[in-house]
Formats: structure tokens, sequence, C-alpha cells
């Protein structure tokens, strides 16, 4: 059997059991490629499509080896990633189990593009990445700017032995610091820029989850841990509490995925700065210091 071959016949098994993307692919031939590259040891950004004659010939013993990984994915229903064990985000590796979520955070977007660094401060040293998880974003801005220096705070100290292996392998211990933190409570500040991907699913949603999504720790996706169900619940608190750890032309970057409109009945009256993303332009959010201290006067 050739290659691409492979890869189309593990994309059909994909399909036909009906398992859920959005941990890094979107559709089954995406996630039946990342899948077959990885196990026989390929690179993962190989253009299938251009291959002569379907790629090289696979033999019988690769052939049972991609059928075990493919096997697992089917059957365990856990995101290809934790099967990896490594997760890419905007082109840089991590490291990822199950003690933390799948990074795939939007944040990544605006954050590469640029699109950040017009809000910013000449001056922005400090960053917080709060809710960093397994460290990506920490570890994505901490290459983009050269000379900050990055807090990761997370409730979960599971979370953040993971990220502390992410810090490691990019070589970035003397510039980020992990903290337990939960939201603000923990972290120094005042900060330049927070950026914040927040547990922000709502109890709606988090009852319909998908196999995929209930792998992960719920403590990252629900936003309803205060008893709410309209997955602003860590957004609230964040929100009230956000411009007290800002400097004077501090910013917050957060997103709140697919949750806009709860978003929106939450804080009617906060003005929100829509930044553009490859979902659309209502999954991330910038609000500056001004903003959030006139919807959220200090007492
Ligand atoms: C959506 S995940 C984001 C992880 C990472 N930033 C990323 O984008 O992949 C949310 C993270 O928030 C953390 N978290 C949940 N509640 C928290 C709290 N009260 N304080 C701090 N972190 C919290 C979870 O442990 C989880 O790692």
């Amino acid at each position: 059997m050739k290659l691409r071959d492979l890869v189309e016949a593990g994309a059909l098994q994909l399909a036909e059991a009906g398992v859920a993307f959005g941990h890094g692919t979107h559709n089954a031939f995406d996630e039946a490629a990342w899948l077959v590259l990885w196990k026989l040891g390929l690179p993962l950004d190989t253009d299938l499509d251009a291959l002569q004659g379907g790629g090289q010939d696979i033999s019988a013993a690769q052939q049972a080896e991609v059928d075990a990984l493919l096997h697992a994915r089917i059957h365990t229903r856990r995101p290809a990633a934790y099967l990896t064990r490594e997760a890419w985000l905007q082109g840089v590796s991590f490291y990822v189990d199950e003690r933390a979520i799948v990074p795939r955070s939007l944040i990544a977007e605006p954050l590469a593009s640029g699109d950040i660094d017009a809000w910013l401060d000449p001056a922005t040293h400090n960053v917080l990445d709060l809710c960093t998880g397994n460290g990506s974003l920490a570890v994505l801005a901490a290459l983009a700017w050269p000379d900050v220096q990055v807090d990761a705070a997370d409730i979960s100290t599971d979370a953040l032995e993971v990220a502390r292996i992410n810090v490691e392998r990019h070589g970035l211990q003397e510039r980020i610091r992990l903290i337990a933190s939960d939201g603000l409570s923990a972290v120094p500040g005042p900060y330049d820029l927070i950026l914040c991907n927040p547990p922000y699913v709502n109890a709606r949603a988090m009852a319909e989850l998908p196999p995929e999504y209930r792998a992960e720790p719920a403590l990252a996706l629900d936003g309803n841990a205060g008893g709410g169900t309209d997955g602003m619940d860590f957004i609230r608190r964040l929100l009230r509490d956000a411009a007290a750890h800002l400097t004077p032309h501090g910013v917050l970057v957060l997103e709140i995925g697919n949750e806009r409109q709860h978003f929106e009945q939450a804080f009617a009256e906060l003005e929100s700065v829509w930044l553009d993303t490859s979902a659309g332009a209502d999954q991330v959010l910038l609000l500056t210091r001004d903003a959030l201290a006139a919807s959220f006067p200090s007492p």
C-alpha cells in the first residue's frame, strides 16, 4: 500500500466511526494524515497531494502499527494529541498529556500576526498568561516578544507540571515564571498585557460535549464553576478584578469561543474590541484597562 492510500483508508475509518475533531484538525483526512505521518516518523507537513505515485510503499508491519494507533483513537475517543503526546500551535511544538487541555487557543493567531502589538505600550514588559494550561500561550508570548517577562498562572498544579515541561522544552526558564493561582488571586502584577483563554463553556454545551472533549480536564472547559449556567462565572470574576492588575495602558486579551451571546448578555455595557481569527471575529476580544475600569469601578 502507498502512503496516500493509507491516509485515505484511515480517514474513511475515522469518518465512519464518527469521531469528533477540533483538537488540532477539523476533518477526518487531516486527522488521519497527522496520525499516519506521526506513526511513520515522517514530517507532519508532508504534502500528500504532491506525492508522486501516492508516495512511498508502506510495509505490512508499518500498516499494522498505524492500524493500532487508529484503533486507539477510535475506541478510546481520546484526542490525537493525547496519543502522540504532542500538539502544534503556530508551528511551535508542545508536549501535552491528560493533565492539561490540548492547546488550540485562537489567541495564538493575533499574537502571531501582530494584531495585539498595536495595542501595547512600547514599554510593555510584564505579561500574564492566566489559565495557562500546558503553557503554550506563555511560550508563544515569550517567543514573540523577546523583551518581556511572562507569568503563567493556573489553578491546576497538574497543568502547571505540563507547562513546566514546555517552558523547559523551549529553554524559557529565565523568562517564564509558573504560578499556582485561583484567578488573579496569587499573581503579583501589575501587567502590561494579560492573555486569558479561560473555562467558558456554558452548562448546556458542557452536557453535550463529545467524548474527545470529556477526555480533557473538565476544569479547563466548564465556565460554570460558581454555580451559573452561562459559562461566564470565571470571566465575571476576572473582569471585575482585571483593571487592578493592569498598568495604566495595559490590555486584556480574552478568548470566549462560541459564547459571544452569553458574553454580551452578561457584559452589555463593556466596550470590547473584537480581534480577527480564523474562526471569526467574535471569539477573541481585547479590553483596555480604561474600558474595564469604566464598567467595573473599584469599590
Ligand atoms: C481553556 S483552558 C486554557 C489552557 C491554555 N491557556 C490553552 O489555551 O491551551 C483553561 C485553563 O484554566 C484553568 N483554570 C480553571 N479555573 C481556573 C481558576 N479559577 N484559576 C486559574 N486557572 C483556572 C484550567 O486548569 C485550564 O488549564
